[in-house]
């Protein structure tokens, strides 16, 4: 993260995104197979050159996985590439590791934990430019709502989102990060 110049603000961002996605790791049912440590590593550095791209406009969830497949992390890069929006998604195949990253990266605006609801007003507020950048905002929240479903399948029972709100994490209201029952 040092060697890449990245914003402090930014690597605030990735750590609770990481809290996010242990979160929902440690609260998936006993049966369910995930790599932790990828997680780990995605959520990371999934941002590795966001602070790049606030200069040169490229696409850092792009360029950010070319980085590491540069670097050989192929499976990092893999997921980093998709976490703005991801290239397909099988609602009925097994929990994957890409999608733990990118719901995770939906609910943490800044380093605030909020609901896809604020996610997504507030990327609109920031990048909703255009007609058509609003549209693609708003398809990509349909296939965060996807994600967030078939994640809520693989949670313990008591980890199931009320109707209409976004999952919620005990633990880390616990220590008076985030907000919920809204
Ligand atoms: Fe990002």
């Amino acid at each position: 993260m040092a060697q890449y110049a990245m914003r402090a603000n930014i690597v605030e961002h990735s750590l609770e995104v990481m809290n996010v996605a242990l979160a929902i790791i440690d609260n998936l049912k006993s049966d369910v197979q995930t790599n932790r440590d990828l997680v780990i590593a995605a959520t990371l550095l999934h941002d590795i050159t966001k602070t790049r791209s606030l200069e040169t406009r490229e696409n850092h969830a792009l360029s950010g996985g070319t980085l590491l497949r540069e670097l050989g992390f192929t499976s990092t890069a893999e997921i980093v590439e998709q976490h703005v929006i991801m290239r397909d998604i099988n609602l009925g195949g097994r929990l994957e590791e890409r999608e733990i990253v990118y719901y995770a990266d939906k609910r943490v605006r800044h380093t605030v934990i909020v609901t896809l609801e604020e996610r997504v007003a507030d990327l609109i507020d920031r990048y909703g430019t255009t007609e058509a950048i609003r549209t693609q905002i708003l398809q990509n929240k349909q296939q965060a709502l996807l994600v967030e479903q078939k994640i809520a399948g693989f949670l313990k029972g008591d980890m199931h989102q009320q109707k209409g709100q976004s999952l919620e994490f005990p633990s880390l209201a616990k220590r008076g990060k985030g907000r919920f029952n809204r």
